[in-house]
């Protein structure tokens, strides 16, 4: 969805040229996320202002369409690439429209003002109270320029600067921004510039991602910065004399600063830059040479620098003179962090690069021999048959005592928890419900303290799924997460959890990332039934089973050959298609329509092969294709049942079975898609492989742009 992209050089130089180039690059690392238009705002020329002085103008270029649009827009435009900058602050912003269609004026970057452009912002989120704001604003004379909730956060900038001069006060930038962000509700993450703090920028989170990278070659002293909590009495009072102008939003006049009274803080005093922080401190206390780059995503950090710091809620990045600064608008509460680690990504550039493939779609697709390997890797021993998940093994024996398991997810998340939800209730004896996040949120689903909730999701940023996270957490209950990327909401909110390890996932058709779903969840159910003797031999058996998913599904991939054939031959002109599994594959009939649909735009449903004759069946004639899944398990009778009725009904389905199973006459099937035998639980792990191809394939032949299918977001981060 939304992206963010900031980036700040520090006694490096760069022309502007460099500097366009380098946001509009990582723009185009965040493309996979899903948006309909993207911009930037760079520094411009000095000119005389007269009120101000000697101040910079702004460069705000944006547009709907794709990042390569904009890479036209610039050169079409002219942008001057010479001027040299030793420090400058940029940002950019990919957009998926929430607030106004995606047109020119409701793109990002905002601007406070049209005359100067004072402040400059981009926003990722919703800003929940924009409609009070902006009739708060319009009353105090700004005027707004588009339908956007994020022009709001702008103009409040502004407003606040204004009021702070007024008051005498000549406030630092963060200190600005905690003021603002005291009448923002809702959910941000958001950077700021200005022409008022050159070469500086703040950026923010709360309930959407921002991370910081930092490049240098200055050999940090600790692998932390400090966060700095408020601790400034005069601040303090500012911020709340401030807030009452806008609190009396509600109130009786609409008051304004001076009439509430506000006292002014000597010049200066809130100007104080207090340095608290220890990692960015060079030995010798000179200025080095430093970069910045700030991001919702470490996708588009990863090339320049693995060094990163995860901002926590709430906190405000203040990034000036070379320097980083995590302050927080609070004083310290127990139990609260006072540090921000800087970690190391472990992600690699060519695992976001699509090398010989096609499409992203394609190349994770034919990871999935490594990416199930590596779920696996260093966590299951094969020889002695154990299973030893590090960031669940403290956790165990309260798992093991509580009163249920809720799994909640979304979309393939969501079916990864339902192709697992069997083997889990088998193995651990504890009843295990699946929920979509929107409909458990919707119901208000009744959660207790010996409640255990496990969280899939690839991306760990799904609204849904983390407002649920939130609402569980609100009522005691134990959290789990089985989460893709390292350092996101959903992996460092709940108490403990899985990485997946997948690797990072840029297709919007998940694919990958639900076959590493789904053995860490097999894996989890593992560890939890670690203690029974009674269990070993079947434990034995899935752990061997795991051992050769990943030759097993290289095995699969060799099909590709025929499904292309199929889909070209016969699949390409139909309008909708049914999936029939029942018990293990009834998840992967789901998984397998969803992702028909999502790519091909085909319609396509799953359907339990129980429940064909309770209506169903009334749609089955000689034309509509089927894909039934029959391979070998306990309920294989019954699936071959469902198939006769679909035979006698003139049906031709294309069956996915095991190899050489012969079970059904020539004749009655279309075709069938043969793939290795496995344990029970494991088989969907196999039999999911040819409807990813198929799905592939079907949206290839259909000139659909895989990696970016229409109307859908990789990383859905709006309710
Ligand atoms: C960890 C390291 C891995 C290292 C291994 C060696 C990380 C991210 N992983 O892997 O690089 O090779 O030790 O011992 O540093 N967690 C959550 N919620 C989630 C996912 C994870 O709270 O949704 C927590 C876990 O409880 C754990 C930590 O994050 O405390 C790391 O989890 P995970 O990567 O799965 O742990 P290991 O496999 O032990
Ligand atoms: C979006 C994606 O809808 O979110 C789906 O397009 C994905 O592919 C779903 O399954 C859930 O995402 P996540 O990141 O929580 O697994």
């Amino acid at each position: 969805m939304c992206g963010i992209f900031g980036y700040v050089n520090f006694l490096v130089d760069k022309n502007r040229g460099e500097i366009v180039d380098t946001l509009i690059e990582g723009l185009q690392r965040l493309e996979y996320r899903g948006y309909d238009s993207a911009g930037f705002a760079v520094d411009g020329k000095l000119f005389n202002d007269g009120d101000n002085g000697e101040i910079m103008s702004n460069i705000i270029v944006k547009c709907p369409g794709k990042v390569k649009v904009l890479r036209q827009k610039v050169a079409d435009d002219k942008i001057d690439r010479s001027d040299v900058f030793d420090n400058h602050a940029g940002i950019a912003h990919t957009r998926w429209a929430t607030h106004g269609q995606p047109k020119e004026q409701n793109c990002h970057p905002h601007r406070s003002d049209a005359a100067k452009g004072e402040f400059i912002v981009v926003h990722n989120g919703i800003i929940t109270n924009f409609a009070a704001l902006r009739e708060y604003l319009l009353s105090k004379g700004h005027q707004f320029e588009s339908e956007t909730d994020t022009e709001c956060i702008a103009k409040l900038f502004k407003h606040f600067y204004d009021l702070n001069l007024k008051a005498g006060v000549s406030p630092d930038f963060n200190e600005l921004t905690k003021q603002v962000l005291h009448e923002l509700e809702g959910s941000y993450g958001l950077l700021v510039k200005s022409f008022h703090y050159p070469g500086e920028v703040c950026g923010t989170r709360k309930g959407s991602p921002l991370l910081v990278g930092v490049k240098t070659d200055r050999k940090l002293k600790v692998d932390f910065v400090d966060v700095e909590f408020e601790n400034n009495a005069s601040a303090a009072v500012a911020q709340q004399q401030i807030g009452q102008t806008l609190s009396s939003l509600n109130g009786p006049n609409g008051a304004t600063a001076q009439d509430l009274g506000f006292i002014p803080v000597a010049p200066g005093e809130q100007n104080l830059r207090t340095s608290q922080s220890r990692a960015f401190l060079s030995e010798d206390d000179l200025p080095t040479p430093v970069e910045f780059f700030l991001s919702s995503d470490p996708a588009s950090v990863v090339q320049h620098t693995k060094k990163v710091l995860f901002l926590e809620d709430d906190d405000i990045a203040h990034i000036y003179d070379g320097e980083l600064h995590i302050h927080r608008a609070s004083t310290k509460s127990a139990g609260e962090s006072t540090v921000r680690p800087i970690q190391t990504l472990e992600m690699e550039l060519n695992e976001i690069m699509k090398g010989p493939f096609k499409h992203f779609m394609q190349k994770e697709i034919f990871e999935q021999p490594d990416s199930t390997f590596n779920t696996m890797r260093g966590r299951i021993d094969f020889e002695n048959n154990t299973v030893t998940l590090g960031g669940l093994k403290a956790w165990l024996p309260t798992i093991r005592r509580c009163r249920r398991i809720i799994m909640i997810a979304c979309g393939t998340s969501y079916h990864s928890c339902l192709a697992t939800r069997s083997i889990f209730e088998e193995l651990t004896e504890i009843p295990v419900s699946v929920e979509l996040a929107s409909d458990f949120l919707d119901r208000r689903s009744p959660v207790f303290r010996d409640d255990t909730c496990v969280f899939v999701s690839q991306s760990g940023e799904t609204a849904d799924s983390i407002l649920a996270l939130q609402y569980c957490l609100e009522r005691g209950a134990l959290t789990v997460g089985i989460v893709n990327s390292v350092g996101s909401s959903m992996s460092r909110q709940t108490h403990c959890g899985v990485h997946i390890n997948a690797g990072p996932e840029i297709g919007v058709a998940s694919t990958k990332a639900y076959t590493s779903q789904y053995i860490a969840l097999v894996m989890f159910a593992l560890s939890l039934s670690n203690d029974s003797i009674s269990r070993a031999g079947r434990h034995e058996e899935i752990i061997q089973g795991l051992q050769k998913i990943p030759d097993q599904i290289k095995q699969v991939l060799k099909l590709e050959d025929k499904i292309k054939k199929l889909c070209n031959d016969d699949l390409n002109d139909q309008k909708s298609l049914l999936l029939l599994g029942r018990g293990y594959q009834f998840a992967t009939a789901l998984e397998g329509a969803l992702k028909i649909k999502e790519i091909s735009y085909m319609h396509s449903e799953g359907v339990l092969a129980g429940e064909l004759k309770h209506g169903v069946l009334a749609l089955v004639d000689d034309k509509l294709p089927i894909i039934a899944f029959a391979t070998r398990d306990s309920l294989f009778p019954k699936t071959m049942s469902a198939i006769e009725q679909v035979t006698a009904r003139d049906g031709r389905p294309i069956v996915v079975c095991n190899e050489g199973d012969a079970i059904i006459s020539n004749d009655k099937v279309h075709t069938t898609l043969e793939v290795p035998q496995t344990v029970d639980c494991l088989q969907g792990l196999l039999n999911v492989i040819p409807v990813q191809l198929i799905s592939y394939w079907l949206a290839v032949n259909r000139g659909i742009d895989v990696d970016f299918p229409r109307n859908l977001a990789k990383s859905v981060t709006v309710e």
